[in-house]
């Protein structure tokens, strides 16, 4: 069942977007070569204290950090670690939800360190942009499928390909909720949206193909041919207009 939020409980979750949205202003700036992905998860850690919420990931299935960070053919999940140093010309995807008077926001961007090749931009900027086609397409009347469809026809169109294994979600007073969001499908399928419904849509775009791996430590998913992978992410409200927003500052 997909559930519809009134517009107190969409407040709320304006509230808990708006924490995460600020989140990614304060930690961009941090992002740059010698750092490691620890150090940014120590960030969000005193982040998380001074703005008094919940962490939204630590704990969830046994995930042990509050941020994934994940570098260059990492595609999502990536565990902060103290030996992993951020180099001049990675690309580095960072995620982040909290919980926040019972509600969650969810939001994930990549971020380019330092100067970075012209393939890795085109990349960020087509999966950046695959999202926000996906954000046009969510409006009342449209179905589900004209999302997952909008995504995947930029993401295809620019040469790149949609990750299949894992997908955007429902969200709300659990981080994930029905429906599942996929980022390939086709337009004018699945369910109708309406007004209310709240929902995290996060193309992952891989440079090659679309298969991925999950490495060892049964979190961190690799593309399976090496190339780069990027990952943006909104958490979202379907509105009478069309849709607003929530994880931005
Ligand atoms: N944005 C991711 C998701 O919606 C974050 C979850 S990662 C986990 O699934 F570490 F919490 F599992
Ligand atoms: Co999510």
């Amino acid at each position: 069942m997909i559930l519809i939020k009134s517009p107190r409980e969409i407040e709320a979750m304006r509230r808990a977007g708006a924490v995460v949205g600020q989140f990614f202003e304060e930690v961009r700036p941090l992002i740059r070569p010698g750092i490691t992905t620890w150090d940014l998860e120590e960030f969000a850690d005193r982040y998380i204290r001074r703005c008094g919420v919940g962490t939204a990931f630590k704990g969830y299935m046994g995930y042990p950090a509050h941020i994934c960070a994940s570098l260059n053919d990492t595609v999502v999940h990536g565990i902060p670690s103290k030996e992993r140093v951020i180099r001049e010309g990675d690309i580095l995807s960072i995620d982040f939800g909290v919980l926040k008077d019972g509600f969650y926001g969810d939001a994930a961007k990549t971020f380019a360190v330092g100067e970075i090749d012209p393939d890795s931009a085109r990349l960020m900027e087509t999966t950046e942009k695959s999202l926000f086609a996906g954000i046009e397409a969510a409006r009342p009347g449209n179905r589900l499928g004209d999302i997952s469809g909008a995504v995947q026809a930029v993401v295809e169109g620019a040469g790149y390909s949609v990750v299949r294994d894992f997908v955007g979600h429902g969200i709300g007073r659990s981080m994930h909720e029905e429906p599942q969001v996929p980022n390939f499908g086709m337009k004018g399928t699945g369910p109708k949206l309406h007004p209310g419904m709240t929902l995290a849509i996060e193309p992952m775009v891989n440079a090659g193909g679309w298969a991925v791996k999950v490495q060892g430590d049964g979190w961190t998913v690799l593309t399976r041919d090496g190339s780069r992978s990027a990952h943006f992410e909104h958490t979202i409200a379907i509105t009478e207009e069309g849709n607003e927003i929530l994880s931005i500052p």
